[in-house]
């Protein structure tokens, strides 16, 4: 069996934490966020994958090479200028192995599911489809790509991201993860942008091929946001989120080998702190991720927050749904919530920001 990967986006919505490092390969759970999907797959029997990359491409070969430490055999394929989902899935064609009829499994890079990859290839095979979508569940489905299905779960419409409340026609969202078959691919213009999600599903419905849809309601999470990466992050550590990757906890905490922790540091609720990162005395750190050689001074108090690597927390400042970028410098005493976020290599003064009035 095999996979490509979509890994190519730029990461727009977590910035500033992709201005060096693409969405896939910013860590989650100690490790490079797409380990946990490589690891998925293998343990789903996928041996070969093509990972689509475009945004810093040349990162991912490195620290993943030929893929046989995860058991598998991984190909890189760069394209020159962004081709979109729909480009970049044809633009890989020519490494693919499977025969026309063969399915060909394909993944949005910056999903974290449950999804039983292995049930999704058999109802694949019993309803015979052109492509079939793993469908999810959300309360609000504007930021998704809209699947209604009838009552065999054949795909009726889909509505990227809706723009206005008539097109609202299901809660039924796509959860990033088909299987094509192998010919379908061939189909898909080469060598010009190309959306998967705009273009190729709508036309392939309007041709009548048949789009078959499963639902299923595990585990799912689109780390897309800064609040999402962290949450899935603490997820993973929590066990809430499934992954072969995850290199061993310890309560409701990972703490790399290499980080140093004060005794009295106070690590709950899925934090991760990274390699070389150090937390000093009566630190509270609570559902948050700390990337490495990151330094939080005592007794600054971190909720759900992104702490970048190389990162400097001042002693007593409070960070609350914060993200700080790479080797940025929040001073001593400070209070930074809901949603802020601190460029790499910024430095805040001692006491420069508060968030209460009082003061
Ligand atoms: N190689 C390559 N080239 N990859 C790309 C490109 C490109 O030009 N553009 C995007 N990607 C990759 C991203 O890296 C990501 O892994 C995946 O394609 C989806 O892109 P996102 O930018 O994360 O899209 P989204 O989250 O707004 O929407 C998509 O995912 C939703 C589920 O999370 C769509 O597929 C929606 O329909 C879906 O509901
Ligand atoms: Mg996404």
């Amino acid at each position: 069996k095999e996979a490509i990967l979509l890994v190519g986006g730029k990461g727009t919505r977590l910035r500033p934490l992709t201005v060096h490092t693409p969405k896939p390969m910013v860590p989650a759970a100690g490790v490079p966020f797409l380990t946990h999907q490589l690891a998925r797959a293998r343990a789903a029997g996928v041996e070969h994958i093509v990972l689509a990359t475009s945004y810093l491409a040349e990162v991912f070969e490195p620290y993943f090479g030929d893929g046989s430490s995860l058991g598998l055999s991984i190909d890189y394929v760069t394209e020159r200028e962004p081709l979109g989902t729909g480009g970049a899935i044809r633009n890989v064609a020519s490494r693919l192995t499977s025969g026309p009829d063969e399915p060909v499994l394909i993944f949005n890079g910056d999903i974290l599911t449950g999804l039983d990859i292995r049930a999704l290839v058999t109802s694949h095979a019993a309803s015979g489809a052109d492509v079939s979508l793993h469908l999810t569940r959300v309360e609000d489905p504007r930021a998704f790509g809209l699947v209604p299905t009838d009552g065999t779960g054949r795909v009726t419409a889909f509505l990227e991201k809706p723009q206005t409340p008539e097109e609202i026609v299901t809660d039924q969202i796509n959860a990033g993860a088909y299987i094509f078959r192998r010919s379908v691919i061939d189909t898909i213009p080469a060598d010009r942008p190309v959306s998967v999600e705009r273009e190729t599903f709508p036309g392939l419905l309007a041709s009548g091929a048949h789009l078959q849809g499963m639902v299923d309601s595990t585990y799912w999470l689109d780390l897309g946001t800064p609040q999402a990466f962290v949450r899935g992050s603490a997820d993973l550590v929590l066990g809430r989120a499934p992954s072969p990757a995850v290199p061993g906890r310890c309560g409701d905490r990972l703490v790399l080998p290499t980080a140093s922790v004060a005794p009295d540091a106070k690590l709950t609720g899925g934090t991760v702190i990274g390699d070389r990162a150090v937390i000093g005395e009566g630190a509270r750190i609570d559902g948050s991720t700390v990337l490495a050689d990151a330094v939080v001074e005592p007794h600054a108090v971190i909720t759900d927050s992104l702490i970048g690597a190389g990162a400097r927390i001042g002693s007593r400042t409070v960070l609350a749904g914060a993200v700080i970028g790479d080797g940025a410098h929040v001073g001593a005493d400070n209070e930074l919530r809901d949603g802020v976020r601190v460029w790499c290599g910024a430095t805040l003064p001692d006491a420069s920001v508060r968030f209460s009035s009082d003061q």
